[in-house]
């Protein structure tokens, strides 16, 4: 089986190739070091892991809910549409957003693969490049976790998003060594990394779980490498040069936004699409899911100087600006103890297993024959 046999619509079988300028860019200093960005790297090397053992893949997914939610959590349920829909129906369309939403994880991950690939070379420090490459390589070993889960515990893919394909194509194509940061660091990252929050806290599959808290431990560090990176480059900028960065934000901001409503699953189901499309825009559950997607972008594009009156109305303007105030110290901290809380339940389950089975044994070894 191919993951062409996967897919829901059709799917190119040639690769999507989006050409690249700018140059790949060589130092001969390699004795100065920011004292953050290599502490970072150190901590990129010293937490690296392997999917294949850190998560327990014998753990059942339930296909149809992947997430194990409630259903009062569907963007449709309380619709007439919802209404008319057969339990039948609702497994189906839950199995296919389940499966469209993971497939927008995997193909986000191939992109920030490609991306922080690209990184390392058109950096001019070597302390990114150093922190980059540590980052390609969770970027590869996410792509593989997402691919095995949405084959193995789905079964069925969805091909990438217009929006996010565009997002990802304007961050590659620029020539500006810090553009494909800005796009997939801070704006894809962070839209992404919010996305998995939302899921791993809510979520009441323990695999779910595991992948999304190990992954976003991983993910904290990426964002903050993003924010180093870029809030000295940013303080250096002329405003016409400022300017140009914010009106990237902002655009990759509104197309980010419309990406989580599923509207390739509505599609795809033939479901009637205006009346979908616009019990999801009036939903209150919706709105604060959009908000909540913000809650990682906005905090971060201030701190990195990118704060100017039209990314600020722009935020005013999509009901996110509140989210400036997070403290993005404080989740990212949050980030790694849940993945360590994680950890620990992964090993009380399997201590418990292994007990059990020690009981069994001596119950049988010490049978009467
Ligand atoms: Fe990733
Ligand atoms: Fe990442």
């Amino acid at each position: 089986m191919t993951s062409f046999d996967l897919y829901n619509g059709s799917v190119p079988t040639e690769t999507w190739n989006v050409p690249m300028a700018g140059d790949a860019s060589f130092t001969w200093e390699y004795d100065d070091g920011r004292d953050r960005l290599l502490s970072l790297y150190q901590k990129g090397k010293d937490k690296q892991w392997d999917a294949q053992k850190r998560i327990d893949w014998d753990l059942e997914v339930d296909p149809d809910n992947v997430a194990g939610l409630p259903e009062q959590f569907n963007p449709l349920f309380g619709s007439d549409i919802w209404d008319r829909m057969t339990q039948k129906e609702r497994d189906e369309f839950g199995r296919h957003q389940g499966s469209w939403l993971f497939s927008q994880f995997l193909h986000g991950e191939q992109g920030a693969l490609n991306v922080s690939a690209r990184i390392v070379q058109s950096v001019p420090d070597l302390d990114s490049k150093f922190y980059a490459a540590t980052q390609t390589m969770d970027e590869a070993r996410h792509v593989e976790l997402y691919a095995r889960f949405v084959k193995e515990k789905i079964g069925m893919a969805y091909p990438i998003n217009q929006d996010l394909a565009r997002l990802l194509a304007e961050s590659l194509e620029d020539s500006r060594w810090d553009l494909p940061y800005l796009g997939m660091q801070v704006l894809i990252e962070g839209l992404a990394l919010a996305a998995f929050g939302l899921y791993r806290d809510m979520s009441t599959n323990p695999l779910v779980k595991q992948l999304l808290a190990y992954v976003m431990q991983d993910e904290a560090r990426h964002v903050a490498f993003g924010r180093l990176a870029l809030k000295d480059y940013y303080a250096e900028l002329t405003s016409r040069e400022r300017a140009e960065r914010e009106e990237f934000v902002v655009e990759g901001c509104y197309l980010m936004r419309d990406r989580f409503k599923g509207r390739e699953v509505f599609e795809q189901l033939d479901m009637p699409m205006d009346e979908c499309m616009e019990y999801v825009d009036n939903s209150d559950m919706y709105t604060l899911y959009q908000s909540l997607l913000f809650s990682r972008i906005v905090p971060c594009v201030k701190d990195v100087g990118l704060w100017g009156e039209k990314v600020q109305a722009a935020y005013l303007d999509m009901g996110v600006l509140d989210n400036a105030k997070a403290d993005l110290e404080a989740l990212m901290r949050q980030d790694e103890e849940i993945a360590e809380k994680v950890d620990e339940e992964r090993y009380a389950r399997e201590l418990a297993v292994r007990q059990e089975e020690v009981a069994d044994a001596i119950t049988l070894g010490g049978a009467p024959e």
